[in-house]
């Protein structure tokens, strides 16, 4: 079965191809460039970009994947959670490929897409955690089989990604900054006293404390900020909390492996330290390839293969 994936929620415009768990095309033209100039994402800019830029990532993966657009059987695309005109683009999209072809669409969810990213090359054991970590959301998911998604943790307030873009912008760094703050932290040192906040034994995030704190050092500093060791000091204690709370979570629901999604899981020291912590407890971790930890339209792909799978078993 050929599967053609829409991607469209953010500032990505994304189509992939899988045929039987292989991938064939993945294709996302990102519109960073443009959205930079704003300091962040402009939801009708990016709605329009989507729309200018469909045909050509259409024509491109279909390409890629040597496919002829009458071989493909099902139509997948991303439905929530997003930016409404983008998601709207995607459905449109989808529907009018749907309705051309006369083949089933299959709508999906983005956050359960990030989480099945890791699905690609590797196969799942349960019970199994997820850590989606990205600009939108910071959430731990326990599933206990395929498609079985239960939410137990959720920020309480900022995304991680959000406070690493707003991090980087007080540093004078440009958006999207969570990369730019990864690679600099890599030129300083942890000197920097940051808070922990909701230290406590819920599975729950917060991160507005630390990016206000972040804010008040920088803003009352009498010396110049020293940005590589404030970078570095940021990375550690985001990526500490973050492993802070997977360890309770882990050792709650005994899991057998983890894994993590969404773009802030192509930061270099969380996907360093997550390792050690799994090696430590002796749980298999996966972690997606850093072309599926940004929006991609792969993981919606994988997703939708998924589904297709649990409904014909239960057909
Ligand atoms: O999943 P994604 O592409 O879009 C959303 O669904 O939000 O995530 C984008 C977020 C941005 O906040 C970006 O700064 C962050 O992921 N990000 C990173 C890294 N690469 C992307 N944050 C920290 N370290 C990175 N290497
Ligand atoms: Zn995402």
């Amino acid at each position: 079965m050929k599967i053609l994936a829409i991607e469209s929620s953010c500032d990505e415009t994304s189509i992939a191809i899988i045929e039987n768990g292989k991938i064939l095309s993945n294709i996302i033209s990102s519109q960073i460039d443009v959205h930079k100039l704003y300091g962040g994402v402009v939801p009708e800019i990016a709605s329009r970009l989507h729309f200018d830029n469909f045909p050509f990532v259409l024509m491109e993966a279909l390409s890629k994947a040597k496919i002829d657009i009458k071989d493909i059987d099902k139509i997948a695309y991303t439905a929530e959670p997003g930016l409404i005109g983008c998601l709207h683009i995607g459905k449109v999209i989808a529907k009018t490929l749907s309705s051309y072809l006369k083949k089933d669409l299959i709508p999906c969810n983005h956050i359960e897409g990030h989480i099945y990213a890791n699905a690609i090359e590797n196969n799942f054991s349960f019970p199994l955690l997820a850590l989606i970590v990205s600009g939108g959301h910071t959430q731990l998911f326990i599933i206990k089989k395929h498609l079985d998604f239960k939410l137990i943790g959720t920020t309480v307030d900022d995304a991680v990604g959000e406070a690493y873009d707003k991090v980087a912008r007080m540093l004078g760094l440009q958006y999207p900054g969570g990369p730019l703050v990864d690679k600099l932290s890599k030129k300083g040192k942890d000197t920097y006293k940051l808070p922990f906040p909701k230290h406590d034994d819920s599975l729950d995030f917060s991160f507005s404390g630390l990016k206000s704190a972040a804010a008040n050092i920088i803003g009352n500093s009498k010396v110049p900020i020293n940005k590589a060791n404030f970078a570095a000091s940021f990375q550690n204690q985001v990526v500490k909390i973050l492993l802070d709370k997977v360890a309770k979570a882990s050792k709650l629901y005994s899991v057998k492996m983890i894994v993590i999604g969404g773009g802030v899981s192509a930061n270099s020291l969380l996907r360093e330290k997550i390792n050690d912590s799994c090696l430590r407890n002796k749980i298999t971790v996966a972690k997606p390839r850093l072309e599926y930890c940004t929006d991609n339209a792969a993981m919606i792909a994988k997703l939708a293969e998924e589904k297709m799978k649990l409904r014909d078993k239960n057909e």
